[in-house]
């Protein structure tokens, strides 16, 4: 039972049978929600002598998981976790989630693929002084960063054009600070944000994911089609926690 706290009131739990006095294996996703998570687990670890290894999924979250003095692990030594708990940017009724507005898609889809369960906890942003939901109908509805792409620099121009072309929409190469480069991934990549258009909604992502997958010098996207098995969404104005 991993317990975890969304908002400021409201404790949730999820229950993940581990066999007797085996670690459950974890892995701790990215992004400012899941900063609540991990204080929370690490509370919980002191308190019950719960058993976890955690295996990050950037570099963010492995500091975090230090920072909690939490067992950190590898997917080198456990190539199969039981659960990953990490946030998204939007994530729609199917579940299908924009993730890497904070730039740790690759690593993040990895986690997620070699994870048993993956659940999604998001809380809410605020946008133009009002918190917005990030729970939606369809992708595009809240979030409005795009999908983000990461690609090997050298290719991508190419990359965006390709894009651009096939689907319409704007691709944008994702700066650090104005004026001052490309903000470079974990992995030493660029990152395209793509501005898909409505329409793109008729298709189905998990198409649209392999069409962009297929171009040479795309790594990943942060289109997660199919991966999450659960969703929890916060709201801070009236502190409830809503499941998908
Ligand atoms: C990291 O790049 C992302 O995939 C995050 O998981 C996602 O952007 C959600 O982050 P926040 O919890 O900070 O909104």
């Amino acid at each position: 039972e991993i317990p975890y706290q969304v908002g400021k009131e409201q404790e949730q739990t999820i229950n993940v049978v581990t066999p007797f006095q085996k670690s459950l294996l974890l892995g701790i996703g990215s992004g400012t929600t899941v900063i609540y998570v991990v204080d929370h687990l690490a509370k919980k670890v002191r308190e019950h002598g719960l058993s976890v290894k955690c295996i990050p999924t950037s570099h963010q979250s492995q500091q975090l998981i230090l920072q909690h003095d939490l067992p950190l692990s590898t997917l080198d030594q456990y190539p199969q976790l039981d659960l990953l708990i990490d946030g998204a940017d939007e994530c729609n009724e199917d579940l299908t989630c924009i993730k890497g507005g904070g730039g740790c898609l690759t690593q993040e889809k990895i986690v997620a693929y070699n994870s048993d369960t993956f659940v999604i906890v998001a809380d809410q942003r605020q946008r133009a002084f009002i918190a917005c939901s990030k729970q939606s109908q369809y992708l595009g509805q809240q979030w409005k960063g795009g999908i983000p792409i990461e690609v090997i620099p050298m290719a991508h121009v190419p990359i965006a054009r390709r894009v651009e072309e096939t689907f319409g929409g704007k691709v944008e190469l994702r700066m650090a600070v104005k004026k001052m480069g490309p903000i470079l991934t974990d992995n030493g990549n660029f990152i395209l944000d793509w501005h898909f258009p409505e329409n793109t909604n008729t298709k189905k992502w998990e198409d649209v994911n392999t069409f962009l997958k297929m171009i040479p010098g795309v790594v990943e996207t942060g289109l997660f089609v199919g991966l999450a098995k659960r969703a929890y969404f916060g709201d801070s104005e009236f502190g409830e926690v809503k499941q998908l």
